[in-house]
């Protein structure tokens, strides 16, 4: 017996192996509800343009109804030899109700309800994607506002450069994430377009009405070339290229967390919660969160490249191909899903050591900068400055002294400019205070940069 589907013009039945390997109903059909709504959707448009009468619709938007809940109550049986979840679906829907079941396919193609069902299904992803994010926001807005007198130290290369607050820095990675929800909302416009219609390539002979069904399932716009409608993935490229940037920011705060964690940094303490212990040395507790993050990064950019291959060179219009986009696709999902949910919920929970984080700024020279500016302001040309704090550095290092340290003959040894006003630029609340203008460090400008966000949050 050849496939029930269409077989009819095959002699033979398929290889065994070659319906397992050429199916994808054991991945696609996370997709059923997708593809019962478009399927919904289409049945209503054919009655409207006259293809199917009411009666056949009512029935076939029953038997759908019913079959969407034999597959949540785990009652229905996915068949390898049907291939994938649309022609499941199809075939239990003709088991159900007769005939009718079997004219649901009039003016329809699997390769513009595929093309439906994966735009459907990551436009109901990004929303949750979008609000994840936005938790997650939510959560470093209310840190950062309680760290915004926090001192650390700010560091480039690493090194210890000048002070900052660290509500601040939590407000750089805010900004991050607000870019990557600008990205994902930008995805979503091109994502929610309606291939339904195209049919198999070239669009349909009988009096369809695009409109409706673009209505009907939320879609923006029917898609303008059928050709194009159901040969692209190029919106599912962008929403993994979308991700891994996500990723990318997301293993860039890993990195600070599992630094800061450390006994040589010492400045936040993760709750054990978000943490694991090991299994021979029982002083430890490792920050795996953050870890296991900045190690799925790497699956995602993977899938990115996955499909960047697998589009390349696709001649126009449909190839079997594209029926690989959905794992790479569904995985990006859920590492980006599961790894947003455990910042959103680990980052309120962070807690700053503040006696640490000041400690280390007073360390390492971080008010230089500071010293320079004070003695550009008393009238040196800065490169000189740069020159005399830099001496007056060495001097430091020297005898263990920090610059806040040193006495007031110690400092004018370097330059008689200095006087005693110079201690209120050598602290570090004098340094944090003094960047005091949008975008600076100042304990006031965080307090305003978290009123700003908390105004972004509240308008989406
Ligand atoms: N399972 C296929 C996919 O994921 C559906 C479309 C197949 N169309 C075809 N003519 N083989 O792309």
């Amino acid at each position: 017996k050849t496939n029930q589907q269409w077989g009819g013009r095959f002699n033979e039945p398929t290889d065994a192996f070659v319906a397992r390997f050429t199916a994808s109903v054991e991945f696609d059909q996370r997709m059923y509800r997708q593809d019962i709504q478009g399927s919904v959707a289409h049945a209503t448009m054919l009655t409207e343009a006259g293809v199917l009468t009411v009666a056949e619709r009512d029935m076939i938007i029953q038997g759908l109804s019913e079959i969407s809940t034999d597959i949540e109550e785990g009652r229905f049986e996915w068949s390898i030899e049907l291939e994938d979840v649309h022609m499941n679906i199809e075939a239990a829907l003709t088991a159900k109700i007769g005939i009718t079941g079997k004219k649901l396919h009039t003016g329809r193609s699997r390769n513009d309800q595929v093309a439906t069902d994966i735009r459907l299904y990551l436009r109901d992803e990004i929303d949750l994607i979008l609000l994840e994010i936005t938790r997650l926001q939510e959560g470093l807005l209310g840190l950062a506002h309680q760290e915004a007198d926090t001192i650390m130290p700010g560091f480039t290369h690493l090194q210890t450069a000048q002070p900052v607050t660290f509500g601040h820095h939590l407000m750089a990675w805010f900004e991050m994430l607000s870019r990557d929800y600008d990205r994902f909302v930008d995805t979503r416009k091109r994502v929610n377009i309606m291939p339904l219609g195209a049919a198999a390539l070239a669009g349909t002979t009988y009096p369809i009405q695009r409109d409706i069904t673009c209505q009907l399932l939320g879609f923006d716009a029917p898609a303008e070339n059928s050709l194009d409608a159901v040969s692209d993935r190029d919106f599912g490229i962008e929403f993994c290229a979308a991700s891994s940037l996500l990723l990318m920011h997301l293993t860039r705060m890993s990195e600070e967390l599992v630094l800061w964690t450390s006994a040589q940094f010492n400045f936040i303490n993760l709750p054990d919660r978000f943490c694991t212990g090991s299994s021979i040395m029982p002083q430890k507790k490792n920050p795996d969160v953050p870890e296991l993050v900045r190690g799925k990064s790497g699956r995602v950019y993977g899938h990115l490249f996955s499909l960047l291959t697998l589009m390349k060179s696709q001649p126009l219009a449909y190839n079997k191909d594209n029926q690989e986009d959905k794992e790479p696709l569904f995985d990006t999902i859920d590492t980006v899903k599961g790894c947003l949910r455990a910042y959103a919920d680990m980052v309120p929970a962070l807690e700053s050591r503040k006696e640490y984080m000041r400690e280390a700024a007073l360390r390492g020279f971080s008010t230089a900068t500071d010293l320079a500016d004070y003695l550009v302001r008393k009238g040196m040309p800065f490169r000189d400055a740069h020159e005399v704090v830099g001496k007056s550095v060495a001097y430091g290092i020297e005898t263990g002294k920090d610059l806040g340290e040193m006495s007031l003959e110690e400092l004018q040894a370097f330059s008689d400019t200095i006087s005693e006003d110079v201690f209120d630029v050598l602290t570090l609340e004098g340094s944090v205070a003094a960047r005091n203008h949008v975008g600076g460090t100042a304990p006031d400008q965080v307090r305003a940069a978290v009123k700003r966000g908390q105004d972004k949050l509240g308008a989406r």
